[in-house]
């Protein structure tokens, strides 16, 4: 048996503090994969870790485990997003950070409870409204940041049906960095159940959020906001489609583990050399270049308009 002589930690070792006061971080989807691997990373950082998820038994073994406090939503429903952002209001306290993780991938056309095509409802509209409604405590933040857990899958919205666009997304998908040409977002397609395909709308919905972040960023001069790519990562995201689960499975060395793939959320939310870093793409914790098309300014500006008008905010 190996002992191990416990000398107490190195300063490398203790986890980061703040002086003041601990900082405050929401996470959506953290009862499982990449977003439950950044909650613990952020916890064991010293933040104080709010988590929301839709699984009541999921949260509670998560709420066990890392004594962070639990909120319960389902992102289908824009009414669970209203009172889940009353309850995070009703803390009444600062938040730091917003990481928008959680992310859902329908092979069949779904509904959300709105109405709305499901995985532009979860992916985009709930954060977008999450957001809007939270910002009065991100801006009582010194130094507040959003975080956009987005996907390398967006390179590819609008293009899925074509023999290339399917091809460069199997690459993908093992983790080799092609690109697919960047195509315009379409939002005429949004809820058209003929023709549907997972793989589009996930590519769209993953587009949205990066368009989002980046007019959150112009918009909002003090709030941090950037999306990342957090590589392909064995979780349950595939779940809905058997081909892409065993392309997780065969993926071996090319897939992270969720602990891998949370590295660049956690980097965003907690690095403090990117005080002041906004509107940006990330993927393995560095700068990386997203789809041209997010850098459309008009396109940005109907998106929003689009999605206030979906959510019923003011544009
Ligand atoms: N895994 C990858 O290779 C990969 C690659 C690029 C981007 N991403 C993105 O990374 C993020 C995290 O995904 P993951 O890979 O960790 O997958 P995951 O294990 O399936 O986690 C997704 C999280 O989102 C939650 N969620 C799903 N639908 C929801 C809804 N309607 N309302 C509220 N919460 C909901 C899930 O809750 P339940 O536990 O209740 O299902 C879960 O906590 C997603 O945005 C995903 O698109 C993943």
């Amino acid at each position: 048996m190996t002992v191990r002589k416990l000398t107490g930690m190195s300063s490398l070792d203790r986890p980061i503090r703040c002086a003041m006061r601990a900082k405050t971080c929401v996470i959506t989807g953290a009862s499982g994969g990449i977003g439950l691997a950044t909650a613990r990373a952020l916890r064991e950082r010293g933040f104080d870790v709010w988590i929301v998820g839709r699984d009541p038994d999921k949260l509670a073994r998560v709420e066990a485990e890392l004594g962070a406090v639990a909120f319960r939503a389902d992102f289908s429903s824009l009414d669970e997003v209203r009172a889940l952002a009353d309850a995070l209001l009703a803390r009444g306290r600062a938040i730091d950070v917003l990481i928008n993780n959680a992310g859902v991938w329908h092979q069949r056309f779904t509904r959300s409870r709105d109405g709305f095509e499901d995985t532009f409802a979860v992916n985009h509209l709930a954060p977008y409204l999450l957001t809007r409604l939270l910002l009065p405590r991100l801006r009582q933040s010194d130094e507040p940041r959003v975080v956009h857990v987005s996907s390398r899958l967006h390179h590819q919205a609008g293009q899925t049906s074509s023999l290339r666009g399917r091809a460069v997304h199997l690459v993908n998908v093992l983790g080799v960095p092609l690109r697919a040409v960047p195509a315009a977002f379409e939002e005429d397609r949004l809820d058209r159940v003929e023709g549907y395909r997972g793989l589009e709308a996930y590519a769209r919905s993953k587009l949205a959020q990066i368009v989002f972040s980046n007019e959150l960023a112009r918009r909002e001069p003090r709030v941090a906001s950037n999306a990342l790519h957090p590589g392909s990562v064995a979780t349950d995201v595939t779940r809905d489609s058997a081909v892409l689960s065993l392309l997780i499975k065969l993926g071996g060395f090319v897939i992270k583990t969720p602990e891998q793939g949370a590295r660049t959320s956690v980097h965003l939310a907690s690095e403090p050399a990117l005080r002041g870093v906004s509107g940006r793409y990330f993927a393995n914790c560095r700068e990386a270049e997203p789809a041209r098309v997010v850098h459309d300014r008009a396109l940005a500006e109907r998106l929003w308009a689009l999605s206030a008008d979906r959510v019923g905010l003011p544009a």
